[in-house]
């Protein structure tokens, strides 16, 4: 059963709530996928997601829950991957928040990580006020362009990160230029991942 107190928001379909320190094996199907993390930094070891989750929780605390967050198909109570937002200090010279969505393939396909991403960045305008969300991708990654089109995100620029060797695609979005909408609802922080 998924306790109230740790949800996010909620669809049609999915669920999406804090993660929990339980998450480490759904984690472990999503970061020990070769495919998976092919735009990203590669496989992760069991050790390096049982880390991630702990900086997760605590970064919790210190961010009134924001963070990247579980989510979860309801039709089997399973944990299919995360969706949330991540706070850059300098995309470019300023200060961005990213929405970031990855998911265990075994899911992919369904659109499952628009549905899950439209709450989210509804979330983030209409409950945390947040005037702009972008999604950083690789050119290549056509999957989560698509996912970030059907946001109704738009290319921006190029940036280039220290230690990559290709420039990665910034996708953005303003407050008011949403083209769907949809309520957000169970929208209780209280922290009770333990
Ligand atoms: C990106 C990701 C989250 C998408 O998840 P998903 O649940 O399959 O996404 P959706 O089903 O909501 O949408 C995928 C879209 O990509 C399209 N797509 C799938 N394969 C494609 C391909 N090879 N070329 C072009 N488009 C493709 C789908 O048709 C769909 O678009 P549509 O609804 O217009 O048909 C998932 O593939 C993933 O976890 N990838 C690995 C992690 C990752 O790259 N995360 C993003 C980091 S920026």
């Amino acid at each position: 059963m998924i306790q109230s107190t740790t949800v996010i928001v909620e669809t049609d379909r999915l669920v999406v709530r804090l993660l929990r320190h339980s998450d480490v094996d759904a984690m472990n199907r999503v970061f020990g996928d070769p495919e998976v993390m092919r735009f990203g930094n590669g496989v992760q070891t069991s050790e390096w997601v049982r880390n991630w989750l702990c900086c997760c929780l605590a970064n919790y605390q210190e961010k009134s829950g924001v963070g990247p967050w579980a989510v979860i198909e309801k039709s089997s109570a399973e944990v299919i991957g995360y969706c949330g937002m991540f706070y850059f200090s300098n995309v470019c010279g300023q200060p961005e928040t990213e929405i970031g969505y990855r998911l265990a393939r075994s899911y992919w396909g369904r659109g499952y990580a628009t549905e899950a991403a439209r709450a989210v960045l509804n979330y983030a305008f209409n409950i945390l006020r947040l005037p702009r969300l972008i999604s950083i991708i690789d050119p290549f990654n056509v999957r989560s362009i698509r996912v970030a089109e059907k946001l109704g995100m738009r290319y921006e620029k190029d940036v280039m990160f220290e230690g990559y060797t290709h420039p990665d695609n910034v996708y953005a979005i303003e407050y008011g230029k949403v083209e769907e909408t949809e309520d957000c609802e169970g929208i209780n922080t209280e922290d009770d991942t333990t």
